[in-house]
């Protein structure tokens, strides 16, 4: 591993600048991408709060001070995410567009194999069912006559 890497926690690598970088990027990232368009429909049009949790989620998971706790009082994801149906492709959405972002900030191999595993196992806990089907799609046969 290299020396930018060793013995580092994704914080030091990245600083406070790299991560608000990264939050922005991400966010960036889900209105350019055509992939990304499930999520993206599920966010308001004004992304300046959400980039600033994000940001502040992340500043804390990545071995920083916790500025999302100091604030939420928590860093528990599930409710801020329970308004919206979050699946697989959701959560691959997501993950397509942070590592569109870690492209974007010109993060290293290195800090994005680091990050890879932890970043799938975070967006797996805010996936909150199997599919995205909406739980009251109907009858599926519907009688004629
Ligand atoms: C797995 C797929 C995910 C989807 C589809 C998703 C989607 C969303 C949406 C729709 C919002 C609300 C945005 C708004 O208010 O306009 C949100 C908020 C947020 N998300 Fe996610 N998210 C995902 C995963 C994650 C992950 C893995 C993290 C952290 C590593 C995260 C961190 C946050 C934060 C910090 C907020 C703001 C919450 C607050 O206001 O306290 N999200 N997310």
């Amino acid at each position: 591993m290299s020396d930018e890497i060793e013995n580092k926690t994704p914080y030091e690598i990245l600083g406070d600048q790299g991560i608000k970088d990264l939050a922005n990027a991400f966010y960036e990232a889900m209105e350019e991408l055509p992939l990304a368009a499930d999520i993206k429909a599920m966010h308001s049009d004004n992304l300046d709060h959400v980039k600033r949790m994000l940001a502040a989620y992340l500043t804390g998971w990545m071995g920083g001070p916790p500025v999302y706790l100091a604030v939420k009082g928590t860093v528990c994801l599930t409710e801020p995410h329970e308004p919206f149906r979050i699946g697989p492709k959701e959560r691959d959405q997501w993950l397509a567009c942070m590592d569109a972002a870690l492209d974007k900030i010109k993060a290293s191999d290195g800090l994005k194999q680091m990050l890879k595993e932890p970043l799938f196992r975070v967006a797996e806990t805010v996936r909150n069912c199997d599919d995205s089907t909406p739980k009251n799609k109907g009858p599926s046969i519907i009688a004629v006559g």
